[in-house]
């Protein structure tokens, strides 16, 4: 992901209020570094119990504030110049009393200072709650997080989970990761704000018997890169994902199957609901007509079994033949006449277009080339990273929604 530099030219002021989880805030700043930003580190005094301002300095780069009346800035408005320069101003750990003083406006410190004092239009807040779950279900910080939310504020979780106290329930932060992936998808054009988009991702595994399958290398990284880059772009997105090891992108809903007719019978009931489907999956074409109950023993004999085969539905026409059909994407992986085959399965499965790429070459690898094949033409999209490539897909879709009858 870093190596991407998603958050390049990007100002990050980073807060930290007082909490067990300013032990994530050293992390968090590595990540958000690595990812290309500046980080500008400002503590409030609870957070130094927690954290020193060594740390994130050496971290960071850059001094740390931690004090409205530092004699550093040449104009002795740290405030000032702090909230001018950031793109974004993040606070995380967030505390309950920190978002009880930014929901009254308080500005007796530096942090909560530079949060009101911050042109409100041009420089976004969010906010990374952690705090025990009594202290975050209580009605005061509820009512408090959601004032924070009418104020324009963006809320980065809380996650469920096992908490410093012992207890177990909502208010953990998210881990540092996951806030540097939501400050990416943050800074995302929202090109498909409220669309609806329908994902098939991986292989399929046709079962011979109990222990063995017909299954096939599709790592599946690319259909759930675009399955992150779309939400990133605002979308609502299911992912109906073969069996692949691979974590589910934030926000996405995901269904795991394992056969082509699995995936088939999860895909059709939901297609018509989707403005967009995207078949990435590597379906498997035919699967054993029978599946053995039992495992297949060799049992001494020196004859191979003949299976006989059976063919799968093909998902993607059969959604392309609804009468209220998405926007339907196919995938072409082929081994040679990548053109030429792309174009047969335009026309045969009857869809407006087919991202063709070379099979072999691409699959289990992060970096992939693409190329857009309709009934106008096609045009290549550079070898880059799957994920920049889903995000070029993504504005691509954009754009053929805007004139599409859909
Ligand atoms: N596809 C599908 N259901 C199938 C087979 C394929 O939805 N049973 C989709 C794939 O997800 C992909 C596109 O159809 O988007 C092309 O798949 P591919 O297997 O390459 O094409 P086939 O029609 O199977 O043709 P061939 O195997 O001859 O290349």
């Amino acid at each position: 992901m870093s190596e991407r530099q998603d958050l390049a030219g990007r100002h990050i002021v980073l807060g930290l209020s007082g909490g067990v989880a300013c032990y994530k805030a050293a992390e968090l700043t590595r990540e958000l570094v690595k990812a290309g930003a500046t980080v500008q580190v400002v503590m409030t005094e609870a957070a130094e119990a927690f954290i020193t301002p060594v740390t994130l300095q050496a971290l960071s780069g850059r001094p740390v504030y931690t004090s409205q009346w530092d004699a550093r800035p040449d104009n002795n408005m740290a405030h000032i110049n702090l909230s001018r320069e950031a793109d974004a101003i993040l606070i995380a750990p967030a505390s309950a009393d920190f978002i009880a003083r930014l929901v009254q406006g308080r500005a007796d410190e530096l942090l909560s200072l530079l949060c009101l004092a911050r042109p409100i239009e041009r420089v976004p807040l969010l906010v990374a709650p952690a705090m025990n779950r009594e202290m975050w279900a209580h009605p005061a910080t509820q009512r408090n997080v959601a004032q924070l939310r009418a104020d324009g504020a963006t809320v980065l979780g809380p996650a469920a989970g096992d908490q410093a106290c012992g207890e177990v329930g909502d208010g953990r932060m998210l881990e540092p990761a996951e806030l540097r992936d939501e400050l990416i998808a943050f800074f995302q054009p929202k090109l498909l704000a409220g669309r609806r988009l329908l994902i098939t991702a991986g292989p399929t595994f046709e079962a011979i018997d109990p222990v063995r399958g017909i299954t096939n290398h599709s790592s599946g990284k690319m259909g759930f890169a675009i399955a992150r880059a779309a939400q990133e772009a605002g979308a609502d997105v299911t992912l109906v994902a073969g069996p692949v090891h691979l974590p589910t992108p934030r926000h996405v809903r995901r269904i795991d199957v394992q056969s082509a007719q699995q995936m088939h019978d999860a895909v059709l009931p939901l297609a018509a609901r989707h403005e967009v489907f995207v078949a990435t999956a590597a379906v498997a074409d035919w699967r054993p007509a029978q599946m053995n109950a039992h495992k297949i023993k060799k049992d001494g004999k020196k004859v191979a079994p003949a299976f006989e085969l059976t063919e799968n539905p093909d998902i993607l026409a059969a959604v392309a033949a609804l009468p209220q059909a998405p926007y339907c994407v196919g995938f072409a992986a082929e081994s040679e006449h990548l053109l030429q085959h792309a174009r047969e399965k335009l026309l045969r499965k009857k869809v407006p277009l087919i991202v063709g790429n070379l099979g072999p070459a691409t699959f289990g690898r992060d970096d992939n080339t693409l190329v857009l094949v309709d009934a106008d033409g096609h045009r290549e999209l550079p070898t880059a990273d799957k994920l920049s490539l889903a995000r070029a897909l993504v504005c691509e879709l954009a754009e053929r929604l805007k004139t599409s009858a859909k």
